[in-house]
């Protein structure tokens, strides 16, 4: 399968299996292929694996999880093309790789309350900084497709543009309706957008007429999570145009992972060169 397609990342978690759901139905959707990649991590520990009794096991049982989860996928949109494969390495370098052939790559995650080094088993944080097409995580728990809406946070960033055109594709595809949030920080003139720009830069997009705009004060993260409280889909840049360049995610997007209540798209801010 070497054409346009939809990546999911699988363990055989309840994780993955919310991200599997989401996956598939993207992949009906915009008509591709999808692909299930299991990392398999324990040839990376300097554990002589090779010889012992140990290793076709473990390797029996990552061929498990792909395969049955190449069974749910076909279950769940039976006409789309499903291929599933067992890759040897941890889980964000060969994501970071399929990544390069992909439309967008789906990770799940643990949900609230759990630190974010450990979102998607450390998987997220690198990747959505550093893929090379839109990343979305997938909570466990969630009813799938539920939410009204798709919200996209805008700063006026390169990356925030691209999750306007991710925000916008998706929710025509879907027949949402787009909510676009541009929140003014308070005690600050950093990181403001007059509403003249976000106007200009909506309405002129294919689509961005019908999108409603909101531009309100307060806390970026806080009152994205407030406008997204019926959200399908949240939509965000890794980073924006604040600060530290070491950063993988910034303030805003890490808040909103670890608290939003539906799917979020994070748009690398590695696709723009930045
Ligand atoms: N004021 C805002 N209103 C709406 N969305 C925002 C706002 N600020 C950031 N976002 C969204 O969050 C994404 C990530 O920006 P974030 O602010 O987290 O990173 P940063 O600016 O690089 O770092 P920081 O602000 O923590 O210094 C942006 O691409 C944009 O989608
Ligand atoms: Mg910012």
């Amino acid at each position: 399968m070497t054409e346009a397609r939809v990546v999911a990342g699988i363990d055989g978690s309840p994780m993955a299996e919310a991200a599997i759901r989401w996956a598939a139905t993207e992949a009906a959707s915009r008509g591709t292929g999808l692909s299930l990649v299991h990392a398999f991590v324990w040839p990376e520990f300097p554990v002589p694996l090779g010889g012992n009794d140990l290793a076709p096991g473990l390797r029996a049982g990552a061929d498990k999880v792909v395969r049955e989860s190449v069974e749910l996928a076909r279950k769940l949109e039976p006409t789309i093309e499903v291929e599933g494969t067992r890759v040897d390495g941890f889980p964000s370098p060969v994501l970071l790789r399929a990544s390069k052939h992909a439309e967008v790559v789906v990770i799940g995650s643990r949900g609230l309350g759990i630190a974010l080094g450990a979102l998607a088993g450390s998987t997220g944080l690198d990747l959505a900084a550093n893929a090379h097409c839109p990343v979305v995580v997938v909570r466990s728990g969630l009813t799938p497709a539920t939410g009204s809406r798709v919200v996209v946070g805008y700063d006026g960033s390169p990356a925030s543009a691209l999750a306007l055109d991710f925000g916008l594709d998706y929710a025509r595809r879907h027949h949402l309706r787009l909510r676009v949030v541009a929140a003014q920080p308070l005690h600050t003139e950093h990181d403001r957008v007059s509403a003249q720009a976000l106007e200009a830069d909506v309405r002129s997009r294919e689509g961005g007429q019908d999108a409603e705009l909101i531009h309100i004060d307060g806390h970026p993260a806080e009152q994205l999570l407030r406008m997204a409280a019926d959200a399908q889909l949240i939509v965000l840049g890794s980073r924006g145009r604040g600060g530290f360049a070491g950063m993988l995610l910034g303030s805003v997007s890490q808040t909103v992972l670890h608290h939003a209540a539906c799917p979020v798209a994070v748009i690398p801010a590695g696709m723009i060169g930045g």
